[in-house]
């Protein structure tokens, strides 16, 4: 594929020099052209990938993002456009990647993860994490590129097959072990990232994921659904901090392979999410209880002691800074897409 970027001299020159200054410090990725660091991010319109391309778009990246809109949206990558660094192809991962070329890093985001999405996308889930992820490991072999995968704590999670849960699973087990295998036996690049739940503006109710399902409930004035008695610990990471740790672990010169949990560890019961939602919504708190789901882990913290030990400083963002901003998103879009709420000035 012919690499065009609308406008790309002017913006991007100023940029590059910075990204320059960096790689001078040790810091940052080799670059084989003289325009700077190319990235490829799959699943660029999804809600980590969209985050993911800003962050390297503020950092001076040029970008290339593939996304066949299956879970993502354009919507998520409107201000990416203006920046004159990045082109976007819309494409299943799965299928091709040869016409791609002149990359210096592959970050395979691209694969559902919300519950609902993985569950309704079974088959897609497991090819883009096999097929997509071999393809992503040749295209980083062929460029001599480095290659990050977003794999998950599902990793950790005890095998129960043939449910929902356990798919995306596997399809992440599967996913590290491709990479594993192209690390060990062709000397590829190649890092993980076990991303663990993460929340943010860009996510979908319909994904079925915790934050955005109970916002959806807040907004629609419903009662939480909870499943199981609620003490079911959460560690929720706004996304703006998963993926500055992504990005500065993808920076790093050594080690050639790697895996590292990335997330937050500060932990709360899917109750105490419910109350917060409810009480930065402004609505209500009214629980409506449904039977535990067999799959549904009892507890989730990450232990973050690799990339504590790497980076000096963790970001944190505070998790009711991030649902209130969270909220604040989801008002605006429903607003924005209600033309009556909208002439009203209700959001
Ligand atoms: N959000 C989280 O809490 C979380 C936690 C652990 C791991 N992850 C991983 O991070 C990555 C991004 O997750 P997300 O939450 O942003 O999900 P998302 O559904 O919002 O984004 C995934 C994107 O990939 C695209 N996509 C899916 N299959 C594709 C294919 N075959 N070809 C091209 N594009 C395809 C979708 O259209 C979507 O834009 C995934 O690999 C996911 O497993 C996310």
């Amino acid at each position: 594929m012919a690499v065009a970027y609308p406008d790309a001299a002017s913006p991007y020159r100023k940029h590059a020099a910075a990204v320059r200054r960096l790689a001078v410090r040790g810091k940052e990725l080799p670059m084989k052209r003289s325009g700077g660091v190319i990235a490829l991010v799959t699943g660029a319109a999804g809600f980590l990938g969209s985050f993911l391309v800003d962050a390297l778009l503020a950092r001076g990246y040029r970008v290339i993002g593939v996304d066949d809109l299956s879970t993502g949206s354009l919507e998520n990558v409107t201000d990416a456009w203006s920046t004159g660094r990045f082109i976007f192809r819309s494409s299943d991962v799965s299928a091709s990647l040869e016409e791609i070329d002149g990359v210096d890093v592959v970050f395979h985001f691209a694969s559902p993860s919300g519950r609902e999405d993985c569950a309704r996308l079974a088959a897609e889930t497991l090819r883009v994490n096999t097929r997509g992820t071999e393809l992503c490991c040749d295209l980083a072999l062929r460029n001599r590129a480095r290659l990050v995968y977003a794999s998950a704590a599902a990793v950790y999670d005890v095998p129960l097959p043939s449910r929902p849960s356990s798919w995306y699973a596997e399809a992440k087990r599967c996913g590290e072990a491709i990479v594993n295998a192209y690390a060990n036996g062709s000397g590829l690049d190649a890092r993980i990232v076990r991303i663990f739940n993460t929340y943010g503006p860009r996510t979908r109710p319909e994904s079925g994921s915790i934050v955005p399902s109970f916002i959806e409930q807040a907004l629609r004035h419903e009662p939480f659904t909870v499943f199981g008695t609620g003490m079911q610990t959460r560690s929720l990471a706004y996304a703006g901090d998963t993926i500055d740790t992504v990005v500065r672990f993808s920076e790093l010169r050594s080690p050639a392979y790697d895996v590292v949990n990335v997330g937050s560890n500060r932990e709360v019961t899917v109750l105490q999410v419910a109350r917060l939602v409810a009480e930065f919504a402004g609505v209500p708190w009214d629980v409506r209880f449904a039977p535990a789901r067999p799959d549904d882990a009892y507890r989730r913290r990450p232990d973050l002691h690799r990339v504590e030990e790497m980076f000096d400083s963790l970001p944190q963002t505070w998790l009711e800074r991030g649902l209130r901003r969270t909220i604040a998103w989801y008002r605006d879009v429903r607003g924005s897409r209600d033309p009556s709420r909208a002439e009203a000035g209700i959001i």
